[in-house]
Order: structure tokens, then sequence, then C-alpha cells
């Protein structure tokens, strides 16, 4: 599908431009959204190319540059910080040899911090793509990450 036609499924309304953002990046292989398709939102829903690009920088779930097939957030608010959310991040960049913010050699993870979740009775938390993972340890994250691999 190219980026016109995922634009085109949406109504042509200033109030769907998270939708069709959302729906460019999640359609693209290294899930972000390109300066192409930036342009082709611009032009759809008539507005100056820097707002759109400014609502896709301004939102973190949102991005400008390429990334690996799976996307890691792990949970950084205070709930999940308390619980040491600073060792899932260690942990996850000692497993994939990557820092924060960074993608593996291989394309398929990035590691992204984000904030709550909405899990925190479970904390520490993550999520890769949209699939939350809950009551993290060492353990546990090593055998998420082998499953994905
Ligand atoms: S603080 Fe981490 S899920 Fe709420």
């Amino acid at each position: 599908m190219t980026h016109r036609e995922i634009i085109q499924k949406h109504k042509p309304t200033r109030d769907n431009i998270l939708n069709i953002l959302h729906d460019l990046q999640d359609r693209h292989p290294q899930q972000y959204i390109t300066e192409e398709a930036m342009d082709l939102v611009a032009d759809y829903l008539n507005l100056t190319k820097s707002s759109v690009y400014g609502v896709v920088d301004y939102y973190s779930m949102l991005s400008l540059t390429p990334r690996g097939k799976y996307i890691i957030r792990v949970c950084i608010s205070p709930v999940c910080h308390i619980k040491k959310a600073n060792g899932v991040i260690q942990h996850l960049e000692k497993q994939l040899r990557i820092k924060s913010g960074e993608t593996t050699a291989d394309k398929l993870f990035t590691l992204e911090v984000a904030e709550c979740l909405g899990q925190c009775q479970e904390a520490p938390s993550m999520m890769i793509n949209d699939k939350v993972y809950n009551n993290l340890t060492e353990e546990r994250i090593k055998e998420i990450i082998s499953a994905y691999k």
C-alpha cells in the first residue's frame, strides 16, 4: 500500500492527523514517518509542512528516523522508576548491545523509554510494539527477547 493510499483511507479532516500519522508509521517496515509521507499529509489536510513536522516531532510515539521491527518502550515513570526500571534498561542494553534510543545492527529492535503505560500495579513494565510486559526481571526479559528473535 502506498503512502497516498494509506492517507486516503482517512477523512481529510485535521483532527484525523494523529490517526493518519500512526497508520503511516505502523505500515512502514522501519516504523517511522518519511518526509515524503509528511508532505503528502500536509497536502491532504491543507496544512503547512512545518506544522505536520511539528506534530511528528512533538509526540514521542511518532518517529522521524528509521527504527527496528520491534520497538521496545520501557516505562520510566515514578512507580516503575522505584521498581528499578533503570535495571530493566540496563538488562536490555546489555542483551541487545545497544544504548537506549538506538536500533540493533540487524534492525530488529529499537530501545526507547516511555511515560506510564498504565500498568503501575505490575511494575516494572515495558511494551514491545503493542504488547505489554509486566513484573520484569532479568530472567523474564531474556525469555521475552529470545521469543522475538
Ligand atoms: S509508572 Fe510504569 S506503568 Fe505506570
